[in-house]
């Protein structure tokens, strides 16, 4: 048996792993466990098999400080391909992403630094050296968001390869409205072996009707129309604050947007974009995720680094549950410390209710007293946490796109898995106020939106602890969700 020592293991398919001081046996054949295994090194040491062992019991008492926007820095990182000059972004959150788009980013030539510590959350982006527009498969399964980079790739070098992002575990999620949008601003489009392939001399302004209201369809024609040939008028837009952030940036790097924010957008395309400085948004639905922890648990908190004003359906639903909630320019203080009452809620397009604090609200109406009502109108399968807030004892009813939930239910604690970033969340809430020690599994899907959700939670009072796996074991490879 011939044994050397660091050498590469290729992977059926040949994607190669470098594992540290492993003595590879060149004569065994590369078989699935030896790659399980492989896979699980990697996995573990990527805190893919994280869990979080949560104690309920605790109010949560304190301050915390939130963190900048997830959906609001992954569009103004794409947005960094639309110039040559660098982009410096602040108040860049320290999640999984965020990682995921600077390794997309990087594949396709841009040099980017994200600054942590001292550097507080700032990230430097040079696209001077673009030589390879394609958002690969294996980066755009882990992340829809990467389909950001194909308007402004299009528009910058009149050609983009982006992988289709095909299914996701709250709905379809299709982006044939992006792909309509391009085209319609003179792109023509193929779409093959699961990519779509973007061609354009140069854009030409348009005039688009979005059949659907969709957040990063209007802000990837945006960032599109910035260079096209003309105006491009965009009707039945996205509202949400990540928007208007995001044609904030723009404008600073010189280009002429109007109506961002209301349902109708002008963009005015210029020759060239130049470099800017900007500083992202708070997180939103971060802020709204701890607001519900305080209340859940009867606490006092207050949240700051945010903008209460982005938190308003949520705010008024809260109230209307007998919730006390102050806001000041850029802090808000809940306290909770009476029986909450039921109210129904339904999921809408900002300004309306989100849907991305749907299962946080869920979790909360299993302890309000009488029965809430959830309606989901904006994705057809966003009730998976339902199934797991029910094995801790939660009494919830699905119906198509409702949830019937009655309260008020004690919860117990129990091991359930995350399925994707909100419903983590909301079993995350969950375990706060449930009797014992609640193992959550798969917490990787809250690492992509969540920053050191655990530290947060426990500077206030919470039992909470993050533990990765020791023991490698034969465990089926997780299949990564959008
Ligand atoms: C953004 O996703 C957010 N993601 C989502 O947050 C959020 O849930 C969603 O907006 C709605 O608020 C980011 O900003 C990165 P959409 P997006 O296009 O833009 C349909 C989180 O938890 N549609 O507004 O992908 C679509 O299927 C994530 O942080 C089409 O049919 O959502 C959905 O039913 C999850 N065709 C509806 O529109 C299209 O081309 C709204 O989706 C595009 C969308």
């Amino acid at each position: 048996m011939k044994l050397v020592p660091k050498l590469p293991v290729v992977r059926p398919g040949g994607a190669k792993v470098l594992l540290p001081n492993e003595i590879v046996d060149l004569k065994k054949p590369v078989t699935r466990s030896r790659v399980v295994r492989v896979e699980f090194c990697e996995l573990a040491s990527e805190g893919l098999m994280d869990k979080f062992v949560i104690r309920g019991g605790n109010r949560l008492v304190g301050s915390i400080r939130i963190s900048g926007a997830k959906n609001a820095a992954l569009p103004a990182m794409a947005a960094a391909l639309l110039t040559d000059e660098p982009v410096i972004l602040e108040n860049i959150p320290d999640v999984r992403d965020i990682q995921t788009e600077r390794n997309l980013l990087v594949s396709m030539g841009a040099e980017v630094e994200l600054g942590y510590g001292r550097a507080s959350h700032r990230t430097t982006i040079s696209c001077k050296n673009l030589v390879n527009p394609e958002a690969a498969y294996e980066l755009v399964k882990t992340m829809r968001a990467s389909t950001l980079v194909l308007g402004p790739l299009v528009a910058r070098m009149g050609r983009a390869r982006v992988s289709q992002p095909g299914g996701c575990a709250i709905g379809a999620r299709p982006i044939d409205l992006h792909i309509k949008g391009l085209e319609r601003l003179g792109s023509s489009i193929k779409q093959e072996h699961g990519y779509i392939e973007a061609t354009a001399d140069r854009l030409r302004g348009g005039h688009i009707i979005f059949d659907k209201i969709t957040v990063t369809g209007t802000e990837d024609l945006m960032m599109a129309a910035t260079l096209a040939q003309g105006e491009t008028v965009m009707e039945n837009c996205a509202r949400e604050p990540e928007v208007v952030d995001l044609a904030a940036l723009l404008t600073k790097m010189g280009a002429k947007i109007e109506g961002a924010g209301t349902h109708t957008i002008r963009i005015q395309g210029v020759d060239k974009l130049h470099g800017a400085r900007h500083r992202i948004i708070p997180d939103r639905i971060e802020a709204g995720t701890f607001v519900t922890a305080a209340v859940l648990t009867g606490g006092d908190l207050t949240l700051t680094n945010c903008d209460p004003t982005h938190l308003g359906a949520l705010t008024q639903k809260l109230e209307e549950c007998g919730v006390s909630i102050r806001a000041a320019a850029d802090s808000i203080r809940v306290t909770n410390g009476h029986q909450l009452a039921a109210a129904d809620v339904t999921t809408e397009e900002y300004p309306g209710f989100p849907t991305d604090m749907q299962a946080q609200y869920m979790a909360l109406a299993t302890q309000a007293q009488g029965t809430s009502i959830i309606t989901e109108n904006i994705f057809e399968n966003r009730f998976m946490h339902a199934q797991e807030l029910a094995r801790m004892g939660a009494n919830i009813k699905v119906e198509g796109s409702r949830a019937v939930v009655r309260g008020k239910t004690s919860l117990s604690s129990a091991a359930v898995q995350c399925s994707d970033l909100r419903a983590s969340a909301s079993l995350v809430l969950a375990a706060l106020v449930a009797d014992g020690e609640t193992i959550l599994d798969r917490v990787y899907h809250i690492d992509r939106g969540y920053e050191r959700i655990e530290e947060k939670l426990k500077s206030v009072g919470a039992q909470i602890r993050r533990i990765g796996e020791f023991l490698p074991r034969r465990a089926a490879v997780p299949s990564v969700v959008a």
